[in-house]
C-alpha cells in the first residue's frame, strides 16, 4: 500500500511552554539545530509521502514562512559567500509539498485532523504528533504502514510506560497477534494504574485509514471539552481493526519544558560535533553546581 499523505497537527496552544509560547509557536523551538516540527516533516518524508498538511492556528505564520522560500535571505547570503549556508536555506522550501489546513478554533487534536479530510480524501494516511520524537522514527513508521497493509486497519504506535506514567496517556486493551502487534480492544484516556487495562502507552504515530473521518463527524466533545482522537479511535476499534505496534527506541516528549530540556541533551549528547563538548562541559558543570 502506498500512502501519499501525512497530517502534522501543530494547531494547539502550547500552554505548557507559556509565557514563550504568546507569540511563538512551541513547533519552532530548536532542538539542538533545527525547529521541533522539521523531525517530524523529515521522519514523514523518508517514509516517502508526496504532500504533508500541517494543521495550523492564529500565530503560528512562523511555521508557513520557515518552510517558505526566501529569495532575499539567499541572496545575502550568496552575496557574502555563504554558499553552503544559503544552500542549506534553499532545501528547506523544496523538501516536499506542504499544504496548511487552519483550525480556526483548536477544539482538539480529533478536530484538527477532522479538518485535514477534503485534503486527505478517501485513502490512509500518517499522522505526526510534533511534539513526540522517536529515535527510530523512520522505521517505525515504516513498520507501521506495513502493519497497516497487512492487516488492513489503522495503526498506533504504542510503548510500554512505568505504572507511574500511565496516568498521563491513552493506554491500550490489546490482544498479541503477532510479535510486537496488537489488536486494539479498547482505550481509555489517562486512567489510574488501577484501572488501566495494560501499560502500553499511545504515542503520537498514527497510521490512519480514512474511516476515521466520519467518526470524528460524529464524535462528542470528551475530556476537556476537547474532540479527542482518542474517543474517535475507540469508535474505529469497534466497528474496524485498529492495531497496535510496540515499537522499538527511545521515544521523546519535547511538549513540556522538562521533556524539551531531555530531548535536547538526548540529542545533543548523541550528536557527533556537538556531544563530546557537551559531555566535558557538563562533568565540569555538575559538581560545582547547587540550587538558587
Ligand atoms: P497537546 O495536548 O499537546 O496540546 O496537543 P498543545 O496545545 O500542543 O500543548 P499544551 O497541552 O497546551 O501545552 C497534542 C497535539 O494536538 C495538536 C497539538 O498541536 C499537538 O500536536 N492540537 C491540539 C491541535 O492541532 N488542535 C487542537 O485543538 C488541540
Amino acid at each position: 500500500m502506498r500512502i501519499r499523505k501525512a497530517v502534522i497537527t501543530a494547531a494547539g496552544w502550547g500552554t505548557r511552554f507559556l509565557p514563550v509560547t504568546k507569540s511563538q509557536p512551541k513547533e519552532m523551538l530548536p532542538l539542538v539545530n533545527k525547529p521541533l516540527i522539521q523531525y517530524s516533516v523529515e521522519e514523514a518524508i523518508a517514509c516517502g509521502v508526496e504532500l504533508i498538511v500541517i494543521v495550523t492556528s492564529l500565530g503560528k505564520r512562523a511555521i508557513e514562512d520557515y518552510f517558505d522560500r526566501s529569495f532575499e535571505l539567499e541572496q545575502v547570503l550568496m552575496q557574502k559567500g555563504e554558499t553552503e549556508l544559503a544552500e542549506k536555506i534553499r532545501r528547506l522550501s523544496n523538501m516536499v509539498d506542504i499544504t496548511y489546513v487552519r483550525q480556526k478554533e483548536q477544539l482538539g487534536l480529533g478536530h484538527a485532523v477532522l479538518s485535514t479530510r477534503k485534503i486527505i480524501g478517501d485513502e490512509p494516511f500518517i499522522l505526526l504528533l510534533p511534539d513526540d520524537l522517536f529515535e527510530q522514527g523512520e522505521m517505525v513508521l515504516k513498520n507501521m504502514v506495513n502493519i497497516c497493509e497487512q492487516y488492513e486497519g489503522s495503526v498506533i504506535a504504542v510503548k510500554q510506560v512505568t505504572e507511574r506514567e500511565i496516568s498521563r496517556y491513552g493506554i491500550v486493551d490489546p490482544r498479541k497477534k503477532a510479535d510486537r502487534v496488537y489488536q486494539v480492544l479498547d482505550m481509555v484516556e489517562k486512567p489510574r494504574p488501577e484501572d488501566a487495562p495494560s501499560d502500553l502507552a499511545v504515542m503520537g504515530r498514527y497510521v490512519l485509514m480514512p474511516d476515521i473521518f466520519q467518526i470524528l463527524t460524529e464524535t462528542l466533545p470528551g475530556r476537556g471539552g476537547e474532540i479527542q482522537l482518542t474517543d474517535g479511535l475507540k469508535q474505529l476499534a469497534r466497528k474496524n481493526a485498529v492495531y497496535a505496534y510496540e515499537f522499538e527506541g527511545e521515544r521523546y516528549d519535547a511538549g513540556t519544558p522538562f521533556g524539551w530540556l531531555q530531548t535536547t541533551m538526548a540529542l545533543a549528547l548523541r550528536d557527533p560535533c556537538l556531544g563530546p563538548e557537551l559531555r566535558r562541559y557538563l562533568d565540569k558543570l555538575l559538581p560545582t553546581t547547587t540550587y538558587q
